[in-house]
């Protein structure tokens, strides 16, 4: 698992701007939150990328993971910060956590549920999560035209502080009729000149754009705010395909 490798993981995600992330969060809480926030929490959040940065934004931090090592590296990486970031190992599928929450959020996809009972379950758990007008941020969770599009352009290599790691994720339909796919995501690892290989599958149900908005609209506790795409507000997605990395937000009612 390449999870259980944090710093490979981090490197093969380096092309990210955490900065520009954490910011669009805040203008997200900004622009559509009902009620001041305070406590933020992160679905799968790994590493914790933002964790540094929100908590200087004023926010404490709360993140909920299923595997320890990057619980543990999460907590190594953030040991310094003057407030003690809040870290949970649980699975995203059916939780509980003790402490109610004002945000929440969920990046790259990793929304990992493989049926409909699965989504249900993970949602009731976000419910009881947050605090009533609390917003719920969703990147990439939501699929706009052909997973299997992604298949082109799938490789890239990526170097950071002497390590290089190649990426080439590949995507496979499994069964049309529940839209399950099977991403398969090969990373070749030169750590220096040590070498490695990890090959990661992955199953999930992808989670089609009128299929939330029913799945939403039938739920009492949540109510839909909107999609954008390029991580801009002023891009409202209407009737599009093969959007990268969609933003998606729910509210608490
Ligand atoms: C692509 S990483 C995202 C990490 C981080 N949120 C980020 O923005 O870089 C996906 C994370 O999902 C976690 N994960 C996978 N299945 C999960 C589950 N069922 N419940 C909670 N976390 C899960 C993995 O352990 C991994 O850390």
């Amino acid at each position: 698992m390449l999870y259980d490798y944090p710093e490979y993981y981090e490197t093969a995600f380096s092309f990210r701007n955490i900065e520009e992330e954490s910011r669009f969060l805040t203008k997200c809480i900004n622009r559509f939150s009902k009620i001041d926030v305070k406590n933020v929490f992160e679905i799968a959040c790994g590493n914790a990328p933002h964790a540094g940065l929100l908590q200087e934004m004023g926010y404490s931090y709360h993140g909920l993971d299923i595997n320890r090592n990057m619980l543990d590296y999460a907590a190594y990486l953030w040991k310094d910060l003057p407030n003690k970031v809040n870290l949970h190992e649980a699975s995203m599928v059916d939780f509980k956590y003790p402490i109610k929450q004002d945000f929440a959020y969920v990046m790259l996809g990793s929304l990992y549920l493989n049926d409909f009972d699965e989504i249900v379950s993970h949602f009731n758990s976000m419910s009881n999560l947050l605090n009533s007008g609390g917003l719920y941020f969703l990147d990439w969770c939501i699929q706009f035209g052909d997973p299997l599009a992604h298949n082109n352009n799938n490789r890239f290599v990526i170097e950071k502080d002497g390590i290089e790691v190649e990426s080439e994720f590949n995507i496979k339909l499994l069964d049309q009729e529940q839209q399950m796919y099977e991403e398969v995501w090969t990373i070749k690892i030169n750590d220096r000149g040590r070498r490695k290989q990890f090959n990661m599958v992955e199953r999930n149900k992808a989670i089609l754009p009128d299929q939330f908005l029913r799945f939403i609209k039938e739920r009492d506790d949540f109510e839909f705010i909107g999609w954008w795409k390029d991580w801009n507000l002023d891009n409202p997605i209407e009737d599009e395909n093969n959007v990268t990395r969609p933003i998606a937000l729910i509210r608490k009612r």
